[in-house]
């Protein structure tokens, strides 16, 4: 059994963020991404992975290198072009000719993938696509199913009026190898699009998988990549707790910091700056009565003297000046420097 983790998009619904990180990188309460993925693989005894790369390869290889820091082996493919999700799969198929779990590179689940594999082998099934409920399906891939688990429809990104349930494609598949002949060769081909619907068609054994209580989310926007930290540094996701909430780093004793935050190694916290269920990369320096509340900050950032981040996410090496406000909902890209008593936000009159 083996995995092939598609990481190769260009995560453009995550600028500026994803400008020098690729998504599949991108910190979550401090580590990179993948390795969430990499331990749900794992948990489930699988440790032979592909990384299918595409958009800034060097970086995700330079970084996770053989997996053996990590329990695992890893190995990699990097299309000349985006050959698309089923295309990037054919585009594997010398090391992957073997059962396989395939993940979307951007999904955070605490799924129980033993159950997944059981379930498609007691139904011999040649793909099994696990589902997610949400609560607006349009920006998924919408699957309905019938009464034995066996997929009726697969339609991606439906228009309002074809929304008939609020399962959708988690972004997570067991497929057997003969489904690589479904797929052409050498062009760009989707799952979602391509793959899935021809296998409706031909009546293969296509099964759906529902999973209990688990929690999943697609961290690809903002919005999502906030909302997951939030839902960590709460504690909300079952299989998933982070270990260290404090690296090693300088404190005032005036400083507030509360229970919920997490902080990384080498910051420094000036008196009176308040640390309200925020992640601080390393390295960060909060000047005196900074506030950073709901927020995520990337490592090597600055936030001067009485300015406050509320509900925002800070890339890398930023500056923002004294009594500088960054309101909610803004995306600072890396090294972005805001002078003193700059107000991103509305104007209010
Ligand atoms: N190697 C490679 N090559 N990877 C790719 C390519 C490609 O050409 N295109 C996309 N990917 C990777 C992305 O990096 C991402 O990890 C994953 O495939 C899915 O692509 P997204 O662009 O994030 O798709 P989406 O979120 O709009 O929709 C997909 O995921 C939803 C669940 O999050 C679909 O699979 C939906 O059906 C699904 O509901
Ligand atoms: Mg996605």
């Amino acid at each position: 059994m083996q995995a092939l983790i598609l990481a190769g998009g260009k995560g453009t619904r995550l600028r500026p963020l994803t400008v020098y990180t690729p998504k599949p990188i991108v910190p979550i309460c401090n580590r990179p991404f993948l390795l969430y993925q990499i331990d749900t693989l794992r948990r489930a005894g699988i440790t032979d992975i592909t990384l299918s790369l595409s958009y800034q390869p060097d970086k995700i290889e330079q970084l996770l290198g053989d997996g053996s820091d990590h329990g695992v082996k890893l190995r990699y493919t990097v299309e000349p072009q985006p050959m698309g999700t089923a295309g990037a799969y054919k585009f594997a198929e010398d090391l992957i000719r073997e059962r396989t779990v395939v993940f979307n590179g951007d999904i955070l689940t605490d799924l129980d993938l033993k159950t997944v594999i059981r379930e498609h082998n007691d139904r011999k099934a040649l793909a099994t696509v696990v589902l997610a409920p949400v609560e607006n399906p349009r920006a998924y891939g919408l699957v309905e199913t019938e009464s034995d688990g066996r997929i009726r429809q697969f339609l991606e990104k439906p228009d309002e009026d074809k929304i008939t349930v609020n399962t959708i494609n988690a972004g997570t598949y067991v497929l057997e190898p003969k489904v690589l002949d479904f797929i052409p060769a050498g062009e760009n081909h989707s799952f979602e699009y391509g793959l899935f619907p021809n296998l409706l068609e031909r009546k293969e054994a296509f099964y759906a998988h529902i999973p209990q209580r688990t929690y999943w989310i697609d961290i690809g926007t903002p919005e999502r990549y906030l909302q997951v930290h939030q839902d960590l540094l709460a504690n909300r996701v079952a299989r998933i707790h982070i270990k260290e909430r404090r690296g090693n780093f300088e404190s005032a004793t005036i400083a507030e910091i509360d229970e919920l935050s997490m902080i990384g190694d080498d910051c420094q916290i000036k008196p009176g700056a308040q640390i309200i269920n925020s992640v601080l990369g390393a390295g960060c320096f909060l000047e005196e009565r900074a506030r950073v509340e709901n927020s995520v900050i990337w490592p090597h950032t600055r936030v001067g003297t009485a300015a406050t981040v509320r509900n925002a996410i800070v890339g890398r090496g930023c500056h923002i000046g004294r009594s500088a406000t960054v309101a909610a909902g803004s995306v600072l890209g890396d090294k972005t420097s805001l002078t003193d008593y700059t107000m991103t936000g509305e104007i209010k009159s």
